[in-house]
This record gives C-alpha cells, structure tokens and sequence, in this order.
C-alpha cells in the first residue's frame, strides 16, 4: 500500500512518480481512501513541480480506470470524430459544427460539460432551448447518432469520475492552471468516451486558461502526446481568446448566432473557425478526403441549407423547439455607446465574460442557477472603426440595475485608439 505523504514529498523535491504510485494515489482518492488534503498537497506541488510524460500518461489512465468506457465506434461500425475546446467566452463552436460535420454524413456523438465562471458551456447554451433534453439513455444517445448523425448530451456520472472530483478540488485550491493537470483532465474524458479521431481547440488569450501562445502549444503538443500514446488521432488548433469569439456571448443569444452561422449570417470570426473545425473533423473521419475537400464540403452544407435542417431535426429529436422565437428574450435591451472615435483596440474577453456572469449567464460555483437569456451582444470589435456615438455592445439584462452595471464593465472592455490595431489572426497555429 502506497503512503500518500511519502508521494507528496517526493514530487515535493522535484522527483518523479513510478506509474502504479501515481494510479494507486488517484484511484485511492477516487475511492475515498487517500482523503482530500493529501490529494490538495500533492496537487500542489504537482502545480510547481509538473508531471514528466510518464506521469502524465499515468495520471490519465488511471483516471479513465476509474469509471465506464465507450466505444461509440464500435457501436455505431464507423469511425468516431470528436471536437473538445479549452474553454472560452462566447465559444458556441460545437453547436454549429455538430449539424455541419453530421450533414457531410460523419456521425458526431458527443459528451459535453457545463461552464464554471466566465466561461460557458455547450451544455447550459444547449439548456436555453425549451424542452431539449441534455440526458439520454445510452441506446438513444447511440440510436440518434446512428441515425440522425448527432446527438450531445452531458456527461455521464460514471464517465472518469476521478476527473469530476479532481476538478472540483483542484478549482478550490489554485491548481487549475497547470498543463498536465489539464491535458490529463480532457484527454480522460475524450479518450473513455471511445473517439477514434479528436480536433482540440486550444484557446489562447486574456479569456483562456492559456494566456501566451507557448503554454497553449506545450497544452497542445501534451494532449496530442496523449491521444498518440492512446492510439488516437489528434489535430490541435490553437485560437485567439483575447476578445470573445463572435459577437453575442450568454446561452440563448450564443444559440441564435450560431443558428445565423448555420444559416451563412454568422460573424466572420466565428464562422470561419467553425469551417476549419468541421474541416478538420471531415478529413479525419472515415470519408477519406483531404482538408480542401472537407473544406468545400464544409461550406456547400452551410451554403445549401443542409446544415440548418440538421440543426433542427437534431434539437425536436432531442426534445427541443428548434425556432428561434422559442428562444427567451431578456426583458431589459440596453446599448453600450462609445465616449470617443478612433479604432477598437482591445476587447478584453474576461471583462465582457465577467459582465456576462454577473448579469447572471454563467455560474459562480457549481449549484448556481443561471439565466439563459441574458448576456452580452459585443456590435463592433478588434479593428473595427467606432465613429461619434457608436453603439459598442448590447447589454440583455433581467432588469435595469444589472444591465448599468454590466453597461459599465463592458464599456471598460472595449480600448479605443487612435490607429487600428496590428490584425492578429484567429487560427494562430495547428498542430498536427
Ligand atoms: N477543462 C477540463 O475539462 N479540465 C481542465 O482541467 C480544464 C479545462
């Protein structure tokens, strides 16, 4: 039998674990053996130390050892693709690249989790459509992708629950913000959910858990380690999340955009990294061609409207209404006008998801209840020209003193300047 202390203090002086150690400490916690301040020591010093791969790969398959498996793949006879993103403010990517990447006949099952602070989650975004059901059945999930070619839903309990108690104890104790803590945290989850081939977005920016472009790639490059040493394909882009990606940032209003996206009315950031997500998803899966071609299909399925009918037979099988005025609408509109004329030079993504929090879109700590019909609508951003009382931003608010106060930090997101900003590109790498 292990003795966590002796683990801590090792990893503590900079020392590496042996691969049982590091299983037999998570599995022990999962099974409430190795109590939660040992856990909290050692993922402390984890923070500071860092795992080598070794211990990385350990930790993740200890951690996927914890819970059930699935093979979508086999279950369904095709080859899976799945899509995650590290999280960011107004990231509504999987709701449009799910009916793009199913109308181009890939099948996309896919499991989703709920967002905790300024950062949404597909599930909460998902939950503003009346009626539409995040739990289904295992047979139904699988049934509606064989023969829809899209399903989402929430995690299952039983999925890495190791990772679900890691998380919550990591995210009281500052050690969230640590790469292998982080890749071993996804890469559980994508890898016990049986896809065969996996697009990561990493974001990267003021908004992201990764701030600099060379922590994003040492994220990307220790997930895709991952994924290879699991014997599965990973592409990793890596995108900007200094300013929210595009425009409308809050659950109903996230919906209605990438439904305008779907429809080819989408913001021009936000549709092209849903293009080149689903691209990518496309020359993995198993229809055997290449990213130009994938590319082109991508944009024949928006073009034609294929996509859009997908979308919408996915949310009535899922329960939900899929029209837009089903939608709820915040009661209070305000706008957001600029104090001086010049080039927006900065929108800080944490401001504007900080606004979009407080005016009740997202949650503090995990039993929080959140309004689906608030948040923020961001009219102009980075580069764009502001004249003489420009309308920046949109607030939508349940009432009027919380739409002043999120007016307030929003207006304090935007920078004006004199010169437009140097253009910085949204895909600002791809790691293959
Ligand atoms: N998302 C996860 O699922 N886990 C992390 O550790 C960070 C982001």
């Amino acid at each position: 039998m292990i003795r966590p202390a002796e683990l801590i203090e090792r990893k503590r002086d900079g020392g590496e674990l042996a691969p049982e150690e590091i299983a037999e400490l998570v599995l022990g916690y999962a099974r409430d053996e190795v109590p939660d301040y040992q856990l909290a020591a050692f993922l402390m010093a984890v923070y500071f130390r860092g795992l080598t791969s070794a211990e990385t790969f350990a930790l993740t398959g200890a951690m996927i050892r914890s819970g059930d498996t699935i093979d979508l793949g086999a279950e369904l006879g095709r080859k899976v693709v799945d899509k995650h993103s590290t999280g960011g403010v107004g990231d509504k990517t999987s709701l449009a690249v799910g009916p793009v990447v199913a109308a181009c006949g890939v099948p996309f099952g896919k499991m989703s989790g709920r967002g905790l602070g300024h950062t949404g989650g597909t599930l909460d975004k998902l939950e503003s459509i009346p009626g539409f059901q995040v739990e289904l059945p295992h047979e139904r999930f699988v049934a509606q992708v064989r023969e829809l070619g899209l399903a989402i839903i929430g995690q299952t309990a039983d999925l890495v629950p190791a990772d679900k108690r890691l998380y919550a104890l990591r995210d009281v104790t500052a050690t969230v913000e640590n790469v292998s803590l982080i890749a071993a945290s996804i890469m559980s989850k994508k890898l016990a959910a049986g896809a065969d081939a996996i697009v990561l977005d990493v974001k990267v920016g003021d908004g992201a858990f990764m701030k600099t472009l060379g922590e994003a790639r040492r994220l990307a490059e220790t997930m895709g380690e991952l994924g290879r040493h699991a014997g599965r394909e990973v592409v990793c882009l890596l995108s900007d999340m200094d300013q929210p990606l595009g425009r409308a940032v809050g659950n109903a209003l996230e919906v209605r955009e990438a439904v305008a996206t779907l429809r080819g009315e989408g913001p021009a950031d936000f549709e092209q990294l849903v293009v080149t997500a689903s691209a990518h998803l496309l020359a993995l899966s198993d229809l055997g061609l290449d990213l130009d071609e994938g590319t082109r299909r991508v944009r024949a399925a928006i073009g034609d409207g294929s996509a859009l009918a997908l979308y919408e037979r996915w949310i009535a099988a899922q329960g939900g209404d899929p029209s837009e005025d089903a939608l709820p609408r915040a009661p209070v509109v305000r706008e957001v006008v600029a104090e001086q004329e010049g080039y927006v030079s900065r929108l800080g993504a944490i401001a504007v998801g900080g606004s979009a929090l407080r005016l009740g879109a997202g949650r503090r700590t995990k039993d929080d209840s959140i309004d689906h019909s608030v948040g923020v609508v961001c009219r102009l951003k980075r580069g764009d020209a502001v004249g003489r009382g420009a309308v920046l931003a949109e607030i939508h608010a349940r009432d009027d003193a919380s739409a002043q106060d999120a007016a307030r930090g929003v207006l304090a997101a935007y920078e004006i300047g004199d010169e437009p900003p140097r253009a910085r590109p949204l895909i600002l790498d791809t790691i293959v």
